[in-house]
């Protein structure tokens, strides 16, 4: 299906960007990252991609302890490189850059990073790193939750090419998870200590608003996107090619913010702020050396900051629509198995309490209105903190708390919206292991617990703990078979 080879492999030439502007690979080989370290970090390995004397080694020494001495290969930085050359590291596409007929990213050829880096995993048929990556068939869809973004970002030899989506200082004010924020004049190691700390760049987020903010935001399904509009967790795009389209030509090759289009976005957002930003961007780039960017090969289109085109550019739009169509069609996970008197009366506690805002059945379209900011976050006190150069767009404005912090600058208004959460897929919710948007619960039941208090986000609690255990029952059990 060409959607499916869209959404896995397709890169639009941002192998570019992650080879030589970012210089991810070098970044690995300098690190010896070895295939066990990738499993650590996350990544998940395509076992169908793996010729057969390669897999039978690998299937042999993952029965081991996998210590150095027990499981060589595992622990060889050299099977990683062979593993990407195979393009069995999912989402990290390898190039024939070079056009010699084979792939060799240690003999120049470029890797590219694909929407599958974080959108799939696998079926875990021959491993599953316990709170890391796994190896088997890929399964499409469900969000790589224990994927460390910002680990894999720090492991690049030139990580402050990632500029625009880190947390940075305007003004002497930094917004975000760590207490202050990274500058033009950042070191790397700066850079990657910022990128590799948990505690400000979660495990399984990704920080995909390029607002100098410190957002990193958590990880989504992309099974049943049919179901799933509007799309971001602001609710920032109405379409799925827009999303994908902004995906591509912004996250995956943010060195389109410093072209004429893109700082002209950076403007409507962000007026002075914007600029400033671009302005230090385009400096790193010149400072470490990155030319002929930028890398992604999409059409110059439309007006700038436009959802289908925020940096005026926009990707070949029938690959687009055939990942939209792959999307649609991707199914969600069975729901677990679970106790039928405990999900039913979790079903009964669910219909009284919280269908004021999402469905029972999850067969129907998500209820697509966005939720107002201090209805789902009773403690949101807006303060202003920035300028615009649009004026139909929201104010800047930023609440103490991260909560509201991707939507400090990115928000519906672009799009004629208010500012507001949009409602999630309520699926896939067995295995999901982080709640909310900014990761900030761990667990249906502590998602439930009053404990959280009376101001916390999303504070819709069950007082009675064997409510809260029916709940999450019934939450657990949910797909789209009813
Ligand atoms: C580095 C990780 C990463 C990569 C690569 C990535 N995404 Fe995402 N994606 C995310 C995160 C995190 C979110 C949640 C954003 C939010 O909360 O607004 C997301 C959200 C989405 C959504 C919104 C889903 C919804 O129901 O609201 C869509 C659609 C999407 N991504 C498509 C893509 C496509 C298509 C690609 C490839 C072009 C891609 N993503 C690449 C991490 C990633
Ligand atoms: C006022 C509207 C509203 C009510 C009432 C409400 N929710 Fe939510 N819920 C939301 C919004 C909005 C989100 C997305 C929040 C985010 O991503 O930060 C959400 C997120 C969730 C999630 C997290 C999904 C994920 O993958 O992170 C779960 C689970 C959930 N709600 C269950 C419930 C349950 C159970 C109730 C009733 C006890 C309830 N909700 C009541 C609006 C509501």
């Amino acid at each position: 299906m060409a959607g499916r080879d869209v959404f896995r492999f397709e890169t639009f030439g941002n192998e570019g960007f992650w080879t030589d502007a970012a210089r991810l690979p070098k970044g690995m080989v300098d690190a010896k990252f070895t295939p066990k370290q990738a499993l650590k970090a996350g990544l998940q390995v395509d076992i169908e991609a793996i010729n057969d004397a390669l897999r039978k080694k690998m299937e042999a020494e993952l029965r081991t302890d996998m210590s150095p001495q027990n499981a060589p290969m595992l622990n060889d930085p050299k099977t990683t490189v062979a593993l990407i050359n195979a393009n069995a590291v999912v989402g990290m596409v390898p190039k024939d850059s070079n056009g010699d007929g084979k792939l060799d990213i240690t003999n120049g050829d470029k890797v590219g990073v694909a929407c599958t880096i974080c959108h799939t995993i696998t079926d875990k048929s021959v491993f599953d790193m316990p709170n890391g990556g796994s190896i088997g068939r890929r399964v499409d869809g469900p969000a790589a939750l224990t994927l460390n973004v910002g680990k894999l970002l720090a492991m690049a030899a030139n990580s402050r090419a990632f500029y625009p989506n880190l947390q940075q200082s305007f003004l002497g004010i930094s917004l975000g998870r760590a207490p202050s924020g990274l500058g033009p004049d950042s070191t790397e190691a700066e850079v990657d200590a910022y990128l590799s700390n948990p505690a400000y760049y979660p495990v399984g987020t990704f920080d995909e608003t390029q607002d100098g903010h410190g957002n990193s935001v958590k990880n989504t399904p992309l099974f049943r996107q049919d179901l799933a509009a509007p799309y971001g967790s602001a609710g920032e795009f109405k379409l799925l090619d827009d999303i994908s389209n902004a995906s591509y030509t912004t996250n995956l090759d943010p060195t389109t913010l410093v072209t004429a289009e893109g700082r002209e976005l950076l403007q409507i957002k962000a007026g002075p702020a914007g600029q400033q930003m671009a302005d230090e961007y385009a400096r790193i780039l010149k400072d470490t050396g990155v030319t002929g960017y930028p890398f992604v090969k999409a059409k110059l289109t439309g007006k700038a900051g436009d959802p289908a085109n925020p940096v005026g550019r926009r990707v070949d739009n029938q690959k687009l629509l055939d990942m939209n169509a792959y999307l649609d069609s991707l199914p969600a996970p069975a729901g677990a198995k679970v106790n039928a008197e405990m999900a039913a009366r979790g079903r009964e506690l669910f219909r009284a309490s919280c269908t004021e805002c999402h469905n029972v059945d999850q067969t129907k379209f998500v209820p697509p209105m966005l939720v107002e900011m201090k209805a789902v976050w009773p403690a949101y006190i807006p303060i202003p903190v920035g300028l615009r150069g649009d004026s139909r767009l929201s104010t800047v404005v930023n609440s103490p708390g991260i909560f509201d912090d991707k939507m400090i600058v990115v928000d519906a208004s672009d799009r004629g919206e208010k500012r507001g959460v949009a409602l999630p897929l309520l699926l896939d919710l067995a295995r999901t292991n982080i709640f909310l948007h900014d990761a900030s619960v761990g667990s249906l039941d502590n998602l439930l617990d009053q404990s959280r208090g009376a101001t916390a986000p999303h504070p819709f609690y069950l007082t009675d703990i064997g409510q809260r255990a029916d709940m999450a029952t019934f939450l657990r059990s949910l797909d789209t078979d009813n």
